[in-house]
Formats: C-alpha cells, sequence, structure tokens
C-alpha cells in the first residue's frame, strides 16, 4: 500500500466509533494519522472528508477510516476526489469486497447505524484484504480519470 500510515477521520457524530478504531489500529501496530475531530462538539463532515483525501492523495497515508452518523456525508465528500475510493460499508462482507473489486483505498462507517463489533471486524478485514486486479483493473482505472 502506497504510504504506510493509516488516517482516520470522523465528524462529531462519528467521533466514539473513530477513536474506538483508532485504538485498535494502534494495538495492532499500525501507525495513526489522525485527522479529527476531537471531540463530540458539532463540526461539519465535508472538512474531514477533504482532509481525508488531501491526506490520501499526498502520500501521508495509504489508506483511510472514515466514521459519521450515516458514514454517507463524509464518504461522499472524500470521493469527490478522484484519487479517493472511500468505501461505506455495514457488514464484513462489504468491507472485503470493497478491497477485492473495488482497490478502496478508505473505508467510510456509519456509528449511528453500525454495531462496534461489526465495524472493528469490518475494518480488520478491509485491511487484510488485496485487490484481486484482472477484470476489476480496468474498471478501477476508469474511477481515477479526470
Ligand atoms: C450529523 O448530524 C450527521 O448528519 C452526519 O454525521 C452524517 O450522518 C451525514 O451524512
Amino acid at each position: 500500500m502506497a504510504g504506510a500510515s493509516i488516517a482516520v477521520a470522523s465528524d462529531h457524530a462519528g467521533f466514539d466509533l473513530k477513536e474506538l478504531l483508532k485504538r485498535d489500529l494502534l494495538d495492532a501496530g499500525h501507525d495513526v494519522l489522525d485527522l479529527g475531530t476531537n471531540s463530540t462538539v458539532s463540526v461539519d463532515y465535508p472538512d474531514f472528508g477533504r482532509a481525508m483525501a488531501d491526506a490520501i492523495v499526498s502520500g501521508r497515508a495509504g489508506r483511510g477510516v472514515l466514521v459519521c452518523g450515516t458514514g454517507i456525508g463524509i464518504s461522499i465528500a472524500a470521493n469527490r476526489n478522484p484519487r479517493v475510493r472511500a468505501a461505506l460499508a455495514h457488514d464484513v462482507t462489504s468491507a472485503r469486497l470493497s478491497r477485492e473489486h473495488n482497490d478502496a483505498n478508505v473505508i467510510a462507517f456509519g456509528q449511528r447505524l453500525i454495531g462496534t463489533e461489526v465495524a472493528r471486524e469490518a475494518l480488520k478485514i478491509f485491511l487484510a484484504t488485496t485487490f484481486e486486479g484482472g477484470r476489476h483493473a480496468a474498471r478501477v482505472a476508469k474511477l481515477s480519470k479526470d
């Protein structure tokens, strides 16, 4: 993966899950780049989706984890950058397939929607799964075309 660090970012509605997943990543020995937010005080998710995109594009992070209330707004924000492939995952299967088929470089969760243990397991699978390439490679390449 390009860039060793894993970036994490959330808005206020994703803060608790972001902190939990960050702790899991640190415990597993990963370098973590925390892009905020740093509390449950209300903030705007587009700012954090954009910060994630900047971290991925600059190479400061190779992968990323986003959390907001639903995971929708913050993943939309990050995906406005064509170099970001942020997958909104609700379970382990979508996390795995986002890597195998889409070469997703960011996973997004909705703290208000997903069970904590499902999110923890989905993140582990996301990080452990490789892109299948093959018939998927040309499709993924099209996603980044200007
Ligand atoms: C914040 O209330 C909420 O709208 C936000 O976290 C997210 O769910 C938006 O998509």
